[in-house]
């Protein structure tokens, strides 16, 4: 089905119909003015060419109107989070009004963490993949000291097999029978960052409530990349952010998925703040706590517009285009960096990332036995944008709306170069 040649490379983006996607963002290019061979948008996304136009209406409305610019701005500024909301549910598979654009990813893994982790003397164990991305791993942990656990008790690991690299779903299995009773949360990354491992998350949501576990999932590197399918999965909650896959800027606000069935659940606990509150009363500022229902209830902050108009403007690409679209060319063009891998036939090369394309994003986590850091370095030294996790892993990700066949044609024949 592949070629390991430039010109099929070619031919794939010639055919691709969303190759015009590419010349709709802003590549990085060298001291020379060539682009770069970017492929690290599991770290940060590229910037669409569109977001500076979608800031700068913001920058101009609020030296336009001032304060009014909160219902005068050609985009109000006091429902603008609402703008984003149909696109970014669709993204996620959630119905409108289980998803919010709000903080960023840890604050909201903290705050959902406040409502759904309610853990009882007996009931009160956390379960992460053993390679959870570190921030997660220090939320849950301090969320358990905070109510008087000991992490080293409190905290389960579900760890690979011995001398392997992926997690296997029947030894989550095998923990919920065993501790099933103790555990009351179940917090996974949908996508781990090391591995680029995607996870069934019906199914781990399944397993969690049939032991009465709560089960939340960290988006951050599912998010415009898989089709997690929250509703339809029953997660409790999920988190993310929107500076990777969804290409919405350093440190751009993160989103939050609350299934619809606790919307009405007053036995909630929460921490609020005045926009959860009803928002035909809130500028009265008197009444007592009024809590929007469904995800917007968890909001706290009037938030950036700034940085909502960079989502706004990421989100309508993602619109034009189409997540199915986006998907389908993701599996090729990650199975065809897989099929040029493979044909440098290195024996130091270890293809962490499983290989069905159902448990994987567009990202490979390619481990280079022997290799250090120095590697990396050569990598970018021509002109190759990847990222490296100690001790011997290249992390690459092609994404399917600015990377093409021959980006990736690139990398391998670059990389190829590099090892030899
Ligand atoms: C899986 C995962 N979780 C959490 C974070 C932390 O995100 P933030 O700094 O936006 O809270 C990241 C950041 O890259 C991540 O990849």
């Amino acid at each position: 089905m592949f070629e390991n040649n430039l010109a099929f490379a070619q031919q794939q983006d010639q055919k691709d119909t969303l190759n015009k996607y590419r010349e709709k963002f802003l590549i990085p290019t060298n001291n020379k003015g060539e682009e770069m061979v970017y492929l690290c948008g599991n770290s940060l996304g590229l910037q669409p060419k569109r977001t500076s136009k979608y800031v700068e209406q913001e920058l101009k409305d609020w030296a336009k109107f001032g304060v009014e610019g909160h219902t005068d701005a050609k985009h109000p500024w006091l429902p603008y989070h609402e703008f984003l909301t149909n696109s970014m549910a669709k993204i996620v598979g959630a119905k409108p009004s289980e998803v919010v654009i709000m903080n960023s990813l840890t604050a909201n893994l903290h705050f959902m963490m406040v409502s759904f982790y309610q853990p009882t003397k007996t009931k009160h164990k956390i379960v992460i993949e053993s390679d959870a991305f570190p921030s997660d791993k220090y939320a849950v942990e301090s969320q358990l000291k905070f109510h008087g656990f000991d992490p080293k008790e409190g905290l389960i690991l579900w760890t690979p097999p011995k001398g392997e690299e992926l997690c296997k779903v029947l030894d989550l299995e095998n923990i919920l029978k065993e501790q099933g009773d103790e555990i009351a949360l179940i917090m996974i990354g949908s996508t781990n960052y090391y591995t680029g491992q995607s996870f069934p998350l019906k199914k781990i949501t399944n397993l969690g409530h049939q032991h009465n576990c709560i089960v939340g999932f960290d988006l951050a590197h599912g998010v415009g990349n898989i089709q997690p399918n929250l509703h339809d999965s029953g997660a409790d909650f999920a988190v993310w952010c929107t500076y990777k896959y969804l290409n919405s800027g350093p440190g751009s606000l993160g989103g939050c998925f609350v299934h619809e069935r606790h919307e009405q659940n007053p036995n909630l606990k929460r921490f609020t703040g005045w926009w959860g509150h009803n928002k035909q009363t809130r500028f009265n500022m008197r009444h007592d706590f009024d809590v929007l229902s469904g995800a917007e209830g968890w909001q706290l902050s009037n938030p950036s517009i700034l940085s909502m108009a960079a989502i706004r403007a990421s989100l309508d690409v993602f619109e034009e285009a189409e997540f199915e679209n986006i998907r389908l060319k993701s599996i090729k063009l990650t199975g065809y960096l897989e099929y040029l891998i493979n044909e440098l036939n290195d024996e130091r090369i270890n293809m962490i990332t499983p290989k069905n394309p159902k448990e994987r994003g567009c990202q490979l986590s390619i481990q280079v036995r022997n290799a250090d850091k120095n590697l990396h370095t050569r990598l970018t030294n021509a002109d190759v944008i990847s990222d490296w996790r100690e001790p011997d892993v290249i992390r690459v990700a092609p994404a399917p709306l600015y990377n093409s066949f021959e980006d990736v044609f690139e990398f391998v024949k670059r990389l190829k170069e590099v090892l030899n």
